[in-house]
């Protein structure tokens, strides 16, 4: 499949999913001058800004989105980073084909800050969710989880850090696994046809 990541910052993730030779045909920002933007030109992927006070209101932005998505003929998409919530319109284009990567283990915490909502919670127990993306903020099926532990003097930064090491895996993860086909999705359920690459409680155990 033609695949997009859609961006808004340092681009970790992006960065991750080339690393695991994932495909990505077009990079979208809705900031200017991230680091994920520096990383696509860096693979000679195409990019597009499109920054949201020049498409005004949402409904424009959204359908200035979609021709950008069709005209590089986008058939998947993965948000990293990108931080708007999107129409349905955009979400229905890709119903299915559109993956989240979220810094809790939903279905808590969902929105903005979600480490420090966990941190504020006093949870003991943090981790990192990639989902697929519905209508509702951060509600899609859950394809992949992963948990950290939380440690006593852990601050956001700290406890982010080891979260986005949990995505780095996570998310390649499970695009693979959806560009070759081997995810099934059964209302709210979504089974890998086949064994992880890596146990995930090993995984975090390591973490
Ligand atoms: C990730 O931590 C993800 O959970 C959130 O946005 C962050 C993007 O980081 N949705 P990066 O730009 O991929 O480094």
């Amino acid at each position: 499949m033609r695949w997009a990541v859609l961006v808004g910052g340092r681009g970790s993730n992006l960065q991750a999913l080339l690393t695991r030779d994932f495909p990505v045909s077009l990079v979208v920002s809705h900031r200017e001058g991230v680091g994920a933007l520096q990383i696509a030109k860096t693979h000679g992927i195409p990019t597009v800004t499109l920054v949201p006070q020049r498409h005004q209101p949402r409904a424009a932005y959204d359908s200035a989105l979609l021709n950008v998505l069709g005209e590089h003929r986008i058939e998947a998409v993965i948000l990293a980073g990108f931080m708007r919530v999107l129409s349905t319109p955009v979400v229905s284009a890709y119903h299915h084909r559109m993956l989240n990567v979220h810094p809790s283990l939903l279905p808590a915490f969902p929105g903005l800050d979600a480490v420090r909502q966990a941190l504020d919670h006093g949870v003991k127990v943090a981790g990192a969710t990639v989902h697929f993306v519905t209508p509702g903020v951060d509600e899609g099926p859950i394809v992949l989880q992963a948990a950290v532990g939380v440690e006593p003097d852990d601050s956001e930064e700290t406890l982010s850090a080891r979260i986005q090491r949990l995505e780095h895996r996570l998310l390649p993860e499970a695009a693979w696994a959806l560009e070759r086909g081997q995810l099934q999705v059964d209302g709210r359920v979504v089974r890998m046809a086949r064994a992880p690459n890596h146990s995930l409680n090993r995984m975090s155990q390591e973490e």
